[in-house]
């Protein structure tokens, strides 16, 4: 019952149930009706064309057999039975009584149709049907004027039996055509289930292999119906998702190798002090070696620790109003041991205001760190640096400039990435990748432009 294919076919077949049961109680009564109605304006048209003979008939002088005789030739022109009835008018009102009948049927008494009266009372042609024994049968009453009264009323009958005939033959085939359609329904409700269900399937098993890590399969994409889109649409997540999958190996394994390097470093120079016989100055290199080997595993765990919080959101920022016009001044400061050893010149560029921005004040001081300490790392020793900060568009635009070599046309897409590092300088690569998910953490965004002797990275932050 839960299978899609069962309940489409079930739709189906409901559904052409109900157009059929609606055919058969709306359409069919409504034919019947229309059919009657036919057949009694026929009748009541035989009796306007008939009954001209029957008024001439009407005379206090006119014996029985010329009426009998009239009777029965308006029958016989008109293949309906015709009564006449005369009309009197005593104390119980007004009444009809039966004068002449085509058929020998029935005694002549015993003939009596309502309609007639009815015709005498209004003076004008009346319809109506009534069952008899036979079947149901339609009649038309009409009467006749003599001296500006009605005199008589003549009654065309006719049996309504093939009226009833046809009904019950279209209700059958109704019938019959409804169950035929009924089956076509059901099986063509399976059938187009049945395709949608096995793509669906498709779709299935395939979202199964994601889950269990492979990202190899792609779905064909039949058609250009919504399932189409949803396979596509589909299609592309795998491949994101691939995407992804990939760079989270490609990082733990950088990581881990970052790592590694430093530590075996370290151990190297461990064993070589534990040999006795160095001299103090071999020792205090070996230790000199040890503490940077060890500095550098502090930031590069420090980075990645950073990073992975960044990447997870875990990330706490204190935004708040913060002058980075100070926070300029402030960090440069920090660098003046580190210009004087790479013998540069470092200028800062600041208005006299204050320019304001919400951020977290020390996450900027780190973006520029990172980006004073490349100026510095990437750059020949000599190089002049320029730090500036100003308003643009309502937001703040902090920049770092230096005239170094300038970074590769090949290589500035991918500055940003993790573990990118295009020299082999100390640097770990995390540097750009962790200022710029700062800066994006920070609603604003840093950017570089770089050409041979002039690199600028440019740090906005709404303010
Ligand atoms: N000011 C700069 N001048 C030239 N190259 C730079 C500059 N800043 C960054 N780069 C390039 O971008 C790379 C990535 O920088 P970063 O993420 O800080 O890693 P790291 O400094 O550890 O190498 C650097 O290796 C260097 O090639
Ligand atoms: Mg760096």
């Amino acid at each position: 019952m839960r299978s899609i294919r069962v309940r489409l076919a079930l739709i189906f077949s409901a559904i052409t149930l109900g157009a059929i049961a609606g055919v058969y109680v709306y359409v069919a009564p409504q034919l019947e009706s229309s059919l009657r109605d036919q057949k009694l304006e026929e009748l009541a048209r035989d009796a306007g064309l008939y009954s001209r003979d029957l008024i001439r008939a009407i005379g206090t002088n006119v014996d029985e057999g010329t009426v009998n005789r009239a009777v029965r030739q308006a029958a016989d022109r008109s293949g309906s039975r015709v009564t006449l009835f005369g009309v009197s008018r005593g104390t119980q009102g007004l009444q009809t009584y039966p004068i002449s009948d085509s058929t020998a049927q029935t005694r002549l008494e015993d003939v009596s149709f309502a309609v007639a009266t009815d015709a005498a009372r209004t003076g004008r042609t009346q319809r109506g049907t009534e069952p008899t024994t036979e079947g149901r049968i339609g009649e038309a009453a009409r009467p006749l004027f003599f001296n500006g009264r009605v005199a008589r009323v003549v009654v065309f009958s006719a049996p309504l039996g093939d009226v009833q005939r046809n009904v019950e033959l279209i209700r059958r085939q109704i019938a019959v055509a409804g169950a035929i359609m009924l089956l076509i329904a059901s099986i063509a409700g399976y059938l187009v289930a049945q395709a949608l269900s096995r793509r669906i399937k498709r779709l299935e098993t395939a979202a199964d292999k994601v889950a269990a890590g492979d990202f190899s399969q792609r779905i064909p994409i039949d058609g250009d119906d919504e399932l189409a889109d949803l396979a596509s649409a589909f299609n592309e997540m795998q491949g994101q998702l691939a995407q992804l999958d990939s760079a989270r190996k490609r990082f733990i394994a950088t990581a881990s190798h970052e790592l590694r390097t430093p530590i075996f470093s370290l151990g190297g120079f461990v064993e070589l002090l534990q040999d006795e016989d160095i001299d103090d100055e071999t020792r205090a290199h070996f230790l000199e070696q040890i503490s940077q080997q060890l500095a550098r595993l502090r930031r590069l765990t420090a980075e990645l620790l950073d990073l992975s919080r960044l990447e997870a959101g875990s990330l706490e920022l204190r935004t708040e109003p913060t002058d980075v016009g100070d926070l300029a001044r402030e960090v440069t400061r920090e660098f003046t041991p580190a210009l004087a050893q790479h013998d540069s010149h470092l200028e800062l560029r600041l208005t006299r205001d204050p320019i304001r921005a919400t951020c977290d004040r020390e996450r900027v001081a780190q973006i520029m760190r990172i980006l004073i300490d490349n100026a510095l790392a990437h750059t020949p020793p000599g190089t002049d640096i320029f730090v500036s900060a100003t308003r643009e568009n309502g937001g703040v635009r902090l920049a770092v400039r230096d005239h170094g070599l300038g970074i590769h046309r090949t290589v500035l897409p991918r500055i940003f990435e993790p573990f990118f590092t295009s020299d082999d300088a100390q640097g770990s690569g995390l540097g750009l990748a962790i200022a710029r998910e700062l800066a994006e953490r920070m609603n604003g965004h840093l950017d570089v432009e770089s050409v041979p002797g002039r690199t600028t990275f440019t740090l906005e932050l709404p303010s």
